[in-house]
């Protein structure tokens, strides 16, 4: 057994990328390390990216909580679960706390998020990477097409202001994502392996 790493933030904060040369270095210090992402490439998953993100088509949060919580319940038992079982440290870009800071700024009540997400594991350690809006969207504009929810800067904001809350009341790390990346990684790194010691295999 080993441990589920979840990396959060808002859209262009940098997640893929931290995680990318965080799993990396872990493999390099020894660690059996996979990655994966939600929306997950289940046949849910792939539904949210073709009709929702991908679509200008409005869905009502609650029935947009439900659709992300199902690929979850897929992406958790088919994926994750067997992948931490094996002795990997299993780094996701988005999970639980995405439905919570998204579909809780659009009025899902937060304790219902958490109920309907509540067959799947909480993660071992969330890690919410932060930079100030105005990073994000710069970064976002040069990326040229925008995602359903990459559009509306101020929705952004609200979602970025749930995730500091949601760390402030459950004592989750917030990563200053604007720094250098290779002090950004280092930070990342240091908060996995502490969590890693003594479950996880490292063949170092
Ligand atoms: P991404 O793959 O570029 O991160 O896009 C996923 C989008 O879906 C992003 O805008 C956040 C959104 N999302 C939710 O609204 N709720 C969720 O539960 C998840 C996993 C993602």
């Amino acid at each position: 057994m080993c441990i589920l790493v979840d990396v959060e933030g808002i859209d262009g904060v940098g997640k893929s990328t931290v995680i990318r040369l965080t799993a990396d270095e872990l493999r390099r210090r020894g660690y059996l390390v996979y990655v994966t992402s939600e929306p997950s490439d289940s046949p849910i998953g792939l539904f949210i990216r073709k009709n929702v993100l991908e679509s200008n088509l409005e869905v009502e949060p609650t029935a947009l909580a439900l659709l992300f919580a199902a690929d979850r319940v897929v992406h958790y038992n088919r994926v994750i679960r067997p992948k931490v079982q094996e002795g990997y440290i299993v780094i996701t870009e988005r999970y639980i706390e995405s439905t919570v800071a998204y579909q809780g700024s659009q009025g899902v009540p937060i304790e219902w998020i958490m109920e309907i997400n509540s067959t799947v594991a909480e993660p071992d350690l969330v890690i919410i990477l932060n930079a100030p809006l105005s990073t994000v969207a710069g970064r976002l504009t040069s990326r040229g097409t925008l995602e359903y929810f990459e559009r509306n800067i101020s929705f952004l904001k609200s979602v970025q202001e749930t995730y500091l809350r949601r760390a402030r009341e459950r004592n989750y790390p917030v990563i200053d994502a604007s720094r250098l990346i290779k002090d950004v990684v280092n930070d990342v790194l240091t908060l996995i392996e502490d969590k890693a010691q003594g479950k996880c295999k490292n063949n170092n």
